[in-house]
């Protein structure tokens, strides 16, 4: 079962209020969903994407009890500035991204996103298009692998381990992957220096390969300038991820959203006139409590962000 991460922190930040409108671009299996729904209860609606068919389905049956007050929209939350007006949201009082897979995807083997049971290498969230894991690892130039290993996953060897992915194609399955990895790192340790970590070393692989297969980075920067274009005055945007890129993303985004100016470093004087259109509501990343990791181990690595947007230019 899927629990939703920093469940209490997200609704406090959005801060959901009756006749509201507000954007779940990840509803996964709900949970942060029903929270919404709860608070801006009677008449608050939500707008629902996912980009995986089966979540939507998934959560459509968990909140059958919601009514008209939901609309699920199966697409990735990138596009929800082009396709949010035609259910009604030319704006949004709030909008929540959680990021990451959920707990259903991971157990599900035939997804293909964890090594602990045998699937196959797909990783795609929507199955419905797009190329697979097993597309990337057994059609692309060492290189490229390499290049993917290094960027997505921060892979020590990576362009080693390429080679070896390379020179046994072809994969198809997780577990011939990991055992691959596993075989090939335990020659130098699995840290890759010597030291032996306690993660398996194709967790990383796995990472990197996800987020390729799904193009995340380049999702998430459309994602965010989709959502402040939709905020209304005064709505919050809470982002929750779940490693350092991803991080570093929406970190630097609400950052430069919220600058007084933008001039180069150094100029004496303001000549850019551009005016803010973040405020950032809590300057420092929100984590879990310990009691939260302990009771739900997957909330570990979360970090939650909020802005809110204000006046500012037009966008
Ligand atoms: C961590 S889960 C969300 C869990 C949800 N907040 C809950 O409480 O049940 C992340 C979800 O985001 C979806 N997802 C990932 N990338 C997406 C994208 N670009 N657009 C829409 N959904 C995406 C995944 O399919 C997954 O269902």
């Amino acid at each position: 079962m899927h629990i939703p991460v920093l469940y209490q922190e997200t609704i406090d930040f959005l801060q959901p209020q009756p006749g509201g409108r507000y954007i779940d671009g990840t509803v996964g299996a709900g949970g942060h969903t029903r929270g919404i729904l709860q608070a801006s209860a009677p008449d608050g609606k939500i707008l629902a994407f996912d980009r995986d068919r089966e979540a939507i389905i998934y959560a459509r049956q968990q909140l059958t009890d919601a009514g008209q007050r939901i609309t699920f929209v199966h697409a990735s939350y990138s596009r929800m500035a082009e396709l949010a007006p035609a259910y009604g949201f030319d704006k949004a009082d709030g909008i929540l991204l959680d990021l990451g897979l959920s707990s259903s995807q991971l157990a599900n083997s035939s997804r293909g996103f964890s090594f602990v049971n045998d699937g196959p290498l797909d990783m795609r969230f929507d199955t419905t298009s797009g190329p697979t894991a097993a597309d990337l690892v057994n059609e692309l130039e060492v290189s490229d692998l390499a290049t993917i290993f290094q960027r997505y996953g921060e892979v020590r060897r990576s362009h080693r381990l390429a080679e070896v992915i390379a020179n046994n194609r072809p994969l198809q399955t997780t577990k011939q992957l990991a055992d691959l990895i596993d075989r090939e790192s335990s020659k130098f340790g699995s840290t890759g220096h010597g030291r032996v970590s306690r993660i398996h070393p194709a967790t990383q692989i796995f990472q990197a390969l996800r987020i390729a297969v799904n193009n995340e980075l380049a999702e998430l920067e459309r994602g965010l300038e989709a959502a402040v274009k939709l905020l209304e005055v005064g709505g919050r945007l809470v982002v929750i991820s779940f490693h350092s890129l991803e991080d570093r993303i929406v970190k630097h985004y609400m950052r430069e959203m919220s600058q007084e100016c933008k001039c180069p470093p150094g100029q004496p004087v303001c000549t850019c006139g551009s005016q803010p259109v973040l405020r950032l509501v809590r300057r420092k990343v929100v984590r879990p409590t310990a009691s939260e990791i302990a009771s739900n181990p997957r909330s570990r690595s979360a970090k939650l962000r909020v802005a809110q947007r204000i006046a500012g230019d037009a966008l």
